[in-house]
């Protein structure tokens, strides 16, 4: 039984029956509803359960019924498919088998299928309603068409419906919209304006369908009938912060299309959550019903938002074990947003509001929390209900308490219970709920729990604006969320590698007016964002294990990390007239030898000393050798004095890389002579498969180099004896740039964004200059995968 028909029919009955005022809006009569797209999923899913429950309600009401399914198929092909949807609808528990099976058969007899494609199907559509309404002699109280088809195709239909299908005056018609209503501002308009030429604004139903919740549309009727508690705490002194969440889990199969056009933000940010908002935080309404007032106070609030700055979201993440994200559309594939919101008003200032949604996260959950500062320090009782969190939860349904409620803490106040539509919980079962287990928290609950769209199609059928958004709220709403979008668009959402292990990689945390992900890990935040391209966000800068991170297409990159090195090796002889250069080996640098050879003819090579950060013990003129790699692929293109060439000393007393000729001391005490303080300004390292990095590798013994700048080493594959630099000598330097490309190195990175630093396991994660710096420079194949 719809909550709302029954205010309706109380409020009829205050006002003697079938009262004049009432009768303008809702005259009994005739009404036809047209689902256009009535084979579609979501008409399957809800619509038509929905306008069931609304057919069962109305049954003794006068009003008269007939219910068309429309689509584009001819109608002897979706008739069968439209009969399955609408032989699976149910009745609600009150009502009898008996009762059930008659009414769904009367149902069933009054529904058709229709084609509805061409203006002149709409034409018979109306014709074949007028010539119905003549036949049985019956007034039409109105028709409701309910467009659940993608929104392109809104403004078409809605120009043919007003030319062809409107009621004679005294009906009412009245057109439902399911969102998206655009994708930002301007697209908003645009369509709302396209809308407005074919309805009037209170012709158009805009659905959101949490406002069909029950828990959301008991927020303001909540805070009507708690008003005597919650005047003197609902502001700032209260209220330590409000957090709107929405967690779904794992399951975004076949949702993929729409996410991958629309992001989080404008999925669930943009109108779920910012609705909610609004309800928390508007003035209340001396009247309720009155939707002109609700929407004066929520448009109220949107005019009181201070804009959302660029370090107010943190977004995210790409989840790297599915393929949703196509590189090229790195928006799309944001599955986490994070966003703090403030209210410039005095009842509110300073109070973090933060909206928060998530898809493949643990659990799935929605659920509004008002946390109240507590003052009192618990000494001894630790568990006394003091010492707890104060806090509201309008908690919409799901996570571990499965059902929709209000709950308050007991340290705040016993609510008040009114609604008979309400019950109190009083058997708890052993669950918690944001921290507090169910037993410290008043619980108010649906005595029957509805479906958002059973419940939002009879608030259509009643008229009731409330829970609808208007023109005005759509565009405040856009007009907030615009500017925040457009700065994102050109940030780069952190990778998150999935997984419970990794939830708290997820964790934001407030600093002042900004929000951060509490883990610096793979974050790029939009202030750090850097271009060199004039072609836009080409090369960015972030952070990665709480180092500088460089990003960019391979070729970008590569340029970009010339260009660096350049810059420091200018900066390095102006000031002490010598570069000190290390570089690796390996195929990554390849590109790089070739950039600065070809590209960078001012770079000062007769100032630079080109020192060998690993070496493989073979020859230095065989094709293994890193030197040998090194001299033709850049060495020998450039004018750098053979003096400034510091190859290892791999190969000593015709043998190579034996401990005793000291091979390793020999190359340490080059370094100490020509290096001021053995610290070089630039040190380029790799980073392989395994993580290792310079040569040394997993397994590797790093402690046992104590303070050695130089050792041999052992690698997994041939040939096996190397020399390296050992961390000793990489963390002194001045500038440590790692290098890492390729889609293959992928994995590592995702797995390098979550370890700790282990250098006997993880090599790479013991590059940490003592005061120097480390920049990653990682293209968007090894980033992204
Ligand atoms: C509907 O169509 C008529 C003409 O058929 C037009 O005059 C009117 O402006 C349109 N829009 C509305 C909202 O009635
Ligand atoms: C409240 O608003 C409704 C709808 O606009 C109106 O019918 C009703 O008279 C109003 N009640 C009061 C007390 O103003
Ligand atoms: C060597 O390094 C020290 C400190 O790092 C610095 O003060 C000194 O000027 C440097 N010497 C030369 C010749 O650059």
């Amino acid at each position: 039984m719809s909550v709302t028909v029954l205010l309706l029919l109380v409020t009829l009955c205050v006002q003697g029956g079938y009262g004049e005022e009432r009768e303008e809006v809702q005259r009994p009569g005739h009404v036809s509803v047209v689902i256009v797209g009535g084979t579609g999923d979501l008409a399957k899913k809800y619509l038509w359960q929905g306008f069931f429950q609304l057919y069962i309600n109305q049954v003794s009401s006068g009003n008269t019924f007939s219910f068309y399914g429309g689509g584009l198929s001819p109608a002897d092909k979706a008739t069968p498919l439209l009969f399955e949807i609408l032989k699976a609808v149910s009745c609600s528990k009150d009502v009898s088998q008996e009762r059930c099976a008659l009414l769904k058969d009367q149902f069933l007899r009054l529904s058709q299928y229709r084609q509805l494609k061409t203006l002149e199907d709409y034409q018979d559509l109306a014709e074949h309603i007028k010539k119905q309404l003549q036949q049985e002699g019956m007034t039409e109280a109105g028709r409701l068409f309910y467009l659940s088809v993608p929104a392109f195709a809104y403004a078409d239909i809605a120009d043919k419906i007003n030319n062809s299908c409107r009621p004679a005056s005294g009906a009412w018609l009245r057109v439902v919209l399911e969102k998206p209503f655009g994708h930002d501002f301007r697209s908003a308009q645009v369509l709302a304006s396209q809308l407005g030429s074919s309805l009037k604004d209170e012709e158009m139903y805009r659905i959101d369908h949490y406002l069909g919740k029950q828990v959301v549309t008991k927020i303001l009727p909540f805070r009507i009938e708690n008003k005597r508690f919650l005047d003197p705490i609902w502001n700032k002194q209260h209220i330590e912060r409000v957090e709107i969440v929405l967690k779904e889990t794992l399951d975004v199969k076949g949702r993929i299309p729409f996410y991958d056009q629309y992001g989080v933000i404008r999925d669930v940010l943009q109108n779920h959550l910012t609705e909610v908002m609004t309800l928390l935080t508007m003035r209340l309404p001396v009247n309720l019903s009155s939707s002109e007032e609700v929407l004066q106070n929520k448009l109220h609030i949107f005019s009181s938002l201070l804009p959302l700055e660029k370090n107010q979201a943190v977004i995210g993440p790409v989840p790297s074990h599915t393929n949703i994200c196509s590189s090229a559309n790195k928006q799309s594939c944001l599955c986490v947003s994070a966003v703090l919101a403030h209210i410039d008003q005095a009842q509110y200032e300073d109070v973090p509001i933060l909206l928060i949604s998530g898809k493949m996260l643990d659990e799935r959950v929605g659920y509004a929390r008002i946390l109240f500062k507590n003052d009192i320090f618990c000494l001894q009782n630790h568990n006394s209900i003091h010492c707890k969190p104060k806090q509201i939860v309008f908690y919409f349904g799901h996570g571990s308490l499965q059902y929709p409620a209000i709950l308050v803490s007991k340290n705040l106040f016993k609510p008040v219970l009114t609604d008979s539509e309400w019950k109190e919980v009083t058997e708890h079962t052993d669950v918690s709920v944001l921290g507090l287990s169910l037993s410290d928290y008043y619980v108010q609950t649906p005595t029957e729990q509805r479906e958002a769209y059973t419940e939002l199609i009879s608030h259509i059928f009643a008229g009731r604006k409330n829970s609808f958004i208007s023109t005005e709220n759509l565009l405040a709403s856009w007009g907030l969320w615009t500017p925040l979008l457009s700065t994102l668009s050109s940030s780069f959402p952190r990778i998150y590698p999935g997984g419970a292990d990794n939830g708290d990689l997820l964790d934001v945390r407030l600093k002042g007016k900004d929000i951060r992900f509490n883990s610096e890990v793979v974050i790029i935040s939009p202030d750090q964002m850097g271009s060199t391209s004039a072609g836009g966000f080409q090369v960015m800068q972030g952070k990665f294990r709480s180092a500088d991170m460089v990003s960019a297409w391979a070729e970008e990159l590569v340029e970009r990390l010339a260009a660096d090195i350049e810059e420091l090796a200018e900066a390095a002889v102006r000031e002490s007239g010598v570069f000190h250069l290390a570089l690796s080996g390996g195929s990554s640098p390849l590109a790089l030898f070739h950039r600065l050879a070809l590209h960078h003819f001012s770079f000062p090579w007769r100032n630079t000393h080109v020192w060998m950060v690993d070496e493989r013990c073979v020859p230095l003129t065989e094709l293994e050798s890193n030197f040998y790699t090194l001299h033709n692929h850049l060495l020998q293109h450039v004018r750098i004095p053979y003096y400034n060439i510091h190859p290892m000393p791999v190969q000593l007393n015709h043998r190579l890389c034996v401990e005793e000729d000291g091979g390793a001391q020999l190359y340490e005490t080059e370094i100490s002579k020509w290096v001021n303080g053995s610290s070089f300004h630039f040190v380029l390292l790799g980073v392989g498969y395994d993580s290792h990095t310079a040569s040394l590798f997993p397994g590797t013994k790093v402690k046992e180099f104590g303070e050695s700048l130089v050792a041999l080493t052992e690698s997994p594959v041939k040939p096996h004896q190397r020399m390296s630099l050992t961390f000793s000598a990489i963390n002194r330097a001045q500038r440590v740039a790692l290098l890492v490309m390729g889609k293959g190195k992928h994995e590592l990175i995702t797995q390098l964004s979550r370890v700790k630093d282990d250098p006997e396991k993880w090599p790479v994660t013991g590059v940490k200059p003592t005061n120097g710096r480390l920049v990653w420079y990682m293209d968007y194949d090894a980033l992204l995968g």
